[in-house]
């Protein structure tokens, strides 16, 4: 199957899904959009309000600041794939919980296996922590490393800069080096990706995170 079907195929399923009790609260579950064949994959922590009213990823606040942020970097977010650890909107935008991550991760995983994107920009900790343990945001934000082949970049959620706003030259800045990210991850061999996944030893993540400050 091409990888556009594939997509459409989960986003059907994801319309439907009742594996966990988000469901039950929701109006419409968020799948994610974008185009299947984009080097840029970017993961939010659950649908909001808007979104789940419109079953459509980041069309709030923070959506419009994150086309803002896009833009900066020159990219508009009909070239890159948008989506959420969870799919469905967690009530009062609670934080989603273990067993709902736990339930949903399986079509995100499909998702990155379809679209197989060189780059992937995990905004906020809940979709950070899917691909890196034991590191704090604070810490790590706008410091990218290889994760099985993939170039992740951690950056804080939009909505974080909204409420705080400290955080929004953070924010800023680290999204204004994504084209320079971009370029790197293209062009690094593939030797230069096989990089060990971070371990829950921690001298063995530092000695990643010295490795990656090479790139
Ligand atoms: N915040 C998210 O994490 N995801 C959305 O889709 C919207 C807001
Ligand atoms: Fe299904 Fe994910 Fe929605 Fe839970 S959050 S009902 S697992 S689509």
């Amino acid at each position: 199957m091409e990888s556009t079907e594939i997509l459409q195929e989960i986003a059907a399923q994801v319309k439907i899904c009742e594996k966990c009790q988000l469901s039950f609260s929701r109006k419409n579950a968020v799948p994610g959009t974008g185009p299947a064949d984009t080097d840029v994959l970017l993961i939010g922590e659950g649908p909001g309000f808007y979104e789940n009213e419109q079953g459509l990823p980041f069309v709030g606040s923070s959506g419009k600041f994150l086309d803002e942020l896009l833009n900066k970097a020159g990219l508009d977010r009909e070239k890159v794939f948008i989506t959420n650890v969870v799919k469905c909107r967690p009530p009062g935008n609670r934080d989603p919980q273990p067993e709902e991550l736990a339930a949903c991760e399986d079509y995100l995983d499909r998702q990155i296996a379809a679209i197989n994107p060189r780059v992937i920009v995990t905004l906020g900790r809940f979709s950070m922590a899917k691909f890196m343990s034991n590191v704090k945001i604070s810490e790590i934000h706008g410091q990218p490393r290889w994760v099985k082949g993939r170039y992740i970049v951690p950056m804080y959620h939009p909505a974080a800069a909204l409420h705080q706003p400290k955080l929004r030259s953070v924010v800023e800045s680290d999204f204004a080096k994504l084209p320079e990210w971009l370029e790197k991850a293209k062009n690094a061999q593939p030797e230069e990706e096989v990089i060990p996944e971070e371990t829950n030893d921690s001298s063995d993540s530092d000695d990643n995170a010295v490795q990656m400050s090479l790139f």
